[in-house]
């Protein structure tokens, strides 16, 4: 276990890798100022998941969600990404296979350049319903909260609690990351399954796994490496310029 301010991060050479994957939580955009969940300050301590990230909360009070959706929407767009989204996205740049599988839904590994994205926990930028599916809302409020074509409530394109993860998404990143031979995690709790499940998936299969957190989590005995410190004062050091 290293802990940021005493020992000489060793950098870690990209080329050296075939497969590449940055695997991110909510403390990845902690420094660009939205909160985590968890923890002191964290979403969950402020709203009740029960209230506004659920279906059930959304089919009792579809504005009630709607109207916190807004919230966090505002917030990420008054947010911008920080020195970390853009190391990963330059690493992403200069090397043939990096993927980023996230389970933050603000789209700042994006807004920062990296193009190889998936986000496990869907989008605040994506919006749905039954009859045209989904698609792209990108303003601070929603352009509409229900279907002009259908007339029914629109819903976000997020994973809440008690959904299930697309097939789709869950069995591609599960298959990028059982195929990868450098897993680095940054800035998640490891509570949320199945999510949390994929760094065992990448030391399975022989990954070299990583991880940077603010604080110790329930899988870091499972990293060769663990850093302990903030994503924007550890990725400088292990991918210098
Ligand atoms: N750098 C690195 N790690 C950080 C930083 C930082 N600047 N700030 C906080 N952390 C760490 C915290 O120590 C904590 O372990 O990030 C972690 C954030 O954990 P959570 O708040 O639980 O977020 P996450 O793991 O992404 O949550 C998983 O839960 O609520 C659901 O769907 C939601 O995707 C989310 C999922
Ligand atoms: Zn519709």
């Amino acid at each position: 276990m290293y802990d940021d301010s005493t020992v000489d991060i060793i950098p870690l050479d990209p080329n050296k890798y075939k497969k590449l994957v940055f695997f991110t939580g909510a403390g990845m955009s902690k420094e660009s100022g939205i909160p985590t969940y968890r923890g002191k300050g964290g979403t969950w301590e402020e709203y009740n998941y029960k209230d506004y990230a659920c279906q059930v909360a959304f089919e009792k009070n579809p504005n009630h969600v709607l109207d916190f959706h807004e919230l966090r929407r505002k917030e990420a767009k008054s947010c911008q990404p920080h020195l970390g989204h853009s190391i990963i996205s330059r690493v992403e740049k200069n090397h043939p296979d990096v993927t980023i599988v996230t389970q933050n839904i603000d789209g700042m590994h994006q807004r920062a350049g990296s193009k190889n994205v998936i986000e496990l926990h869907g989008s605040l930028w994506r919006i749905r319903c039954d009859c045209s599916g989904v698609r792209e809302d990108m303003g601070e409020t929603y352009e509409s909260r229900k279907c002009l074509k259908c007339g029914s409530w629109l819903r976000p394109d997020i994973i809440w609690f008690e959904d299930l993860l697309d097939n789709n998404v869950i069995s591609k990143a599960t298959n990028i990351i059982s195929n990868s031979d450098l897993f680095i995690s940054i800035g998640t709790s490891a509570v949320v399954y199945p999510a949390a499940g994929l760094p065992m998936t990448a030391k399975m299969n022989g990954a070299h796994c990583v991880e940077i957190n603010l604080e110790p989590t329930n899988i870091s005995s499972l990293y060769q490496d663990n850093f302990l410190g903030k994503a924007g004062d550890i990725l400088p050091k292990l991918f210098p310029v």
